[in-house]
C-alpha cells in the first residue's frame, strides 16, 4: 500500500499516542523512503526520549574482557570456528584494574562483556563482581556474557550484578536458526531472557538490522517481541560482515533503517535506555550522534586495554581499536554536546528502578 506524507506523519502521531499499530502500518514505517517523515518521526522520539530522560545522556563503560567463545554464531567475528581470531582473556586483576580506571574517569556503569568463554565459571564471574561491587558501591555492573543456566544467573545477581545484556538477535524461530548453528536454539534465547527477568535483573535485548536473511516482517516480529517482553534496554545496531565470517560479501545493514528502528522502539517503548552503538558509528562517522538525535539516550565507550581492543573484532571496521579509554570519553563528551545533549555521571537506571537497583514491588 503506499501512503502519502500526511499518511506517515499521522502513523507517527498515533505511535507516539501509545497506540498500537497493525503489523501492516510497522511494516510501511519501516519500508518509508520519505525523508519527511523520517524527519518527524525523530523528532518525536527526541520529545519522548525528553520527557522521560530530558537531555542526559547515560555512559557504559565497556571491558571486553574475553573473546573466546564456543559458540559458532554465523555473523560473529571471535566465533569459536574461526581460527584466525587472536584469542586473550583479561586477568582477574587486569579487569579490576580496568574498572577502576573507568570509576576514575567517572563512569558509574561498568559493562563487562565477552564470548561465551568455558573457563568463565560462577565462581570466577562471582568474585569478580563482588571485588568490583565492594570497590565501588555506587555503580551497576552489567553482564554481558551470553546464555547461562538459571541458577548461574541467580549466583551472579546474588554477587551483586544488576543488569544483564542479551541480544535476542531475531524474535524469528526461523531466522533464528538461520543465523545460528544448531546448537543454538531460539527457545533457550528466550527462556535465558525470561529467567533474567525473574531474578530481577535490568535486561538488555535487541537485534541486528540488515542480518542476512532479515526481512520487514522479521522486523516487526522484533517489535512485537519487544512490546511484549517489556526489556528495560533495547540494544541495536547495523550488521556488518565479518572477512572471516560466510557472510563476508553480505551487504551490511542501513544506517537510516536503523535510526528509523531507533525511533520507533523510542515511541513504544518511552522509558527504555536505548544506547548508539559502536556498530552504528562504524557505519557513519556520525551515526551515534544521529542515534542520539533518533531517540537514543546511552553512549557504551569502550574500556578494554589498548592492547586487546584491536582482538574484540565482532566485525570489520570497528572504530575506537586505538584509543585510550580516556581519548574516548573525551571524545563521546564533545560529541554528544554537539547534539545538543549531555553526558551525565550517574547509573542511569531504568525509570522503573530506584536508586539502589532495587525493582519497586
Ligand atoms: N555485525 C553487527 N553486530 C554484530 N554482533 C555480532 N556480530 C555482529 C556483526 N557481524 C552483535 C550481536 C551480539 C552483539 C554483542 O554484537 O547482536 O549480540
Ligand atoms: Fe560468540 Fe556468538 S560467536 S556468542
Amino acid at each position: 500500500m503506499s501512503r502519502s506524507t500526511e499518511d506517515y506523519l499521522k502513523l507517527a502521531d498515533r505511535l507516539a499516542d501509545g497506540e498500537n499499530l497493525t503489523d501492516e502500518e510497522l511494516a510501511g514505517i519501516l519500508l518509508s523512503e520519505d525523508p519527511e517523515f523520517d524527519a518527524y518521526l525523530s523528532q518525536e522520539a527526541r520529545r519522548v526520549r525528553e520527557r522521560v530522560y530530558g537531555k542526559d545522556v547515560y555512559l557504559r563503560g565497556l571491558i571486553e574482557y574475553t573473546n573466546y567463545c564456543r559458540n559458532n554464531c554465523r555473523y560473529c567475528g571471535i566465533r569459536a570456528g574461526n581460527r584466525n581470531a587472536q584469542r586473550y582473556r583479561l586477568t582477574e586483576e587486569e579487569i579490576i584494574a580496568c574498572s577502576d580506571a573507568g570509576y576514575e574517569l567517572g563512569f558509574r556503569t561498568i559493562v563487562l562483556q565477552g564470548g561465551e568463554d568455558p573457563h568463565d565459571t560462577d565462581e570466577r564471574m562471582s568474585r569478580i563482581i563482588r571485588r568490583i561491587k565492594e570497590r565501588h558501591p555506587d555503580i551497576a555492573l552489567t553482564l554481558s556474557i551470553g546464555e547461562r543456566n538459571k541458577d548461574s544467573y541467580q549466583r551472579m545477581f546474588d554477587a551483586g550484578a544488576d543488569r544483564y545484556l542479551l541480544r535476542h538477535e531475531t524474535a524469528s524461530p526461523e531466522h533464528y536458526s538461520l543465523l545460528h548453528p544448531a546448537a543454538m536454539s531460539y527457545e533457550h534465547r528466550m527462556q535465558c531472557l525470561r529467567d533474567l527477568h525473574e531474578i530481577g535483573y535490568q535486561v538488555g535485548c535487541g537485534m541486528m538490522v540488515g542480518s542476512p536473511g532479515q526481512k520487514t516482517e522479521h522486523l516487526v516480529q522484533d517489535l512485537r517481541f519487544l512490546q511484549s517482553f517489556r526489556p528495560e534496554m533495547v540494544g541495536i545496531g547495523p550488521f556488518i560482515p565479518h572477512h572471516d565470517t560466510e557472510y563476508a560479501h553480505c551487504q551490511p545493514g542501513s544506517v537510516r533503517l536503523t535510526l528509523r528502528l531507533l525511533s520507533v522502539i523510542r515511541l513504544m517503548l518511552p522509558e527504555v535506555l536505548l544506547p548508539a552503538t559502536t556498530a552504528l558509528g562504524t557505519m557513519d562517522p556520525k551515526g551515534r550522534e544521529k542515534g542520539l538525535l533518533a531517540g537514543a539516550n546511552v553512549i557504551m565507550p569502550n574500556l578494554s586495554p589498548t592492547s586487546v581492543r584491536g582482538k574484540y573484532l565482532l566485525y570489520d571496521n570497528k572504530i575506537c581499536t586505538g584509543d585510550e579509554a580516556a581519548e574516548c570519553i573525551r571524545c563521546m563528551t564533545a560529541r554528544v554536546s554537539g547534539t545538543g545533549y549531555q553526558v551525565v555521571q550517574s547509573r542511569g537506571d531504568h525509570v522503573r528502578y530506584d536508586a539502589d537497583g532495587e525493582s519497586p514491588a
